[in-house]
């Protein structure tokens, strides 16, 4: 089994084969995932909501991220695996970053470091390139600025925030980050940065078109007590155990039936 790597998944971008990534904060589940198939596992903050019952991914730690990524890389065979700076861990300065980032590498195993925020953060993210350190971006409902965002609401709708977001994937794409999440942003606009930009975008609430999708692990085996958003789905309805669940997911994406027009935003 080879494994992952960025180059791997922008080679899928290129050939048009959607890319499939799911959440995971454990061996068990990693394991069962990387041997399901999926491309990208990724340790994301979530685990402050979904695993330590938080409402905001707030509280999490770098400590936390790498005790959990660590446990996450122990499963994984092929996947490549993607973990969640979490909040405070890189806004000060790019030094700052750097040092949380190599931490996440060196004790929790992360192959690409996951940040979130635009132009303000580019400095960051070419400081953690030029020093070898993958980087994925995240624009649209950047859950860590939640309060700032006044909640978890889809963001882009409007003409000038559609254009910010598309401003700030440019730069993120120019600072040198290798794959860009796009949460909950009008399917259009997220069409269109997938279009625009060389490295993959892999979308949550982003609609159909963009090169892979990712769901909360939890929320697509309906685990979380909590109601899940709505362009998450399900997938143990009519799946005899978490496994299958998880290859109906996989087939989903990549035959472009998930996400469907009832898991999608659109501009007014
Ligand atoms: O924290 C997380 O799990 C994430 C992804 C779902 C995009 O950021």
């Amino acid at each position: 089994m080879k494994p992952v790597t960025v180059s791997t998944l922008r080679e899928m971008k290129r050939r048009g084969e959607k890319i499939t990534c799911l959440t995971a904060y454990d061996y068990s589940f990693a394991s069962l995932l990387d041997r399901a198939g999926v491309d990208m596992i990724m340790v994301g903050d979530s685990l402050g909501m979904v695993m330590q019952g938080h409402d905001t991914t707030l509280p999490v730690s770098v400590a936390d991220m790498v005790y959990h990524s660590r446990c996450v890389a122990r499963g994984v065979e092929r996947a490549l695996i993607v973990t969640d700076m979490p909040f405070m861990s890189y806004q000060e300065s790019p030094q700052h970053a750097f040092a949380s980032a190599g931490r996440l590498m060196q004790k929790g195993g992360a192959q690409v470091v996951k940040l979130e925020g635009g132009e303000p953060m580019a400095a960051s993210v070419r400081f953690l390139v030029e020093r070898g350190i993958p980087v994925c971006a995240h624009l649209g409902l950047t859950p860590q600025s939640v309060h700032q965002l006044g909640g978890y609401r889809v963001q882009g709708r409007e003409a000038t925030a559609a254009e910010r977001i598309r401003h700030d994937a440019k730069v993120m794409q120019d600072a040198g980050a290798s794959l860009l999440v796009l949460e909950a942003v009008p399917s259009e606009l997220a069409k269109s940065i997938t279009l625009d930009l060389e490295i993959p975008t892999i979308g949550i609430g982003a609609g159909p078109d963009c090169d892979g999708q990712v769901l909360v692990l939890h929320d697509m085996l309906g685990l979380y007590p909590r109601p899940s958003p709505k362009f998450s789905k399900n997938f143990m309805h009519g799946a005899a155990s978490p496994e299958a669940a998880v290859k109906a997911y996989i087939t989903a994406v990549k035959s472009g039936t998930f996400p469907g027009p009832e898991h999608s935003f659109h501009a007014p």
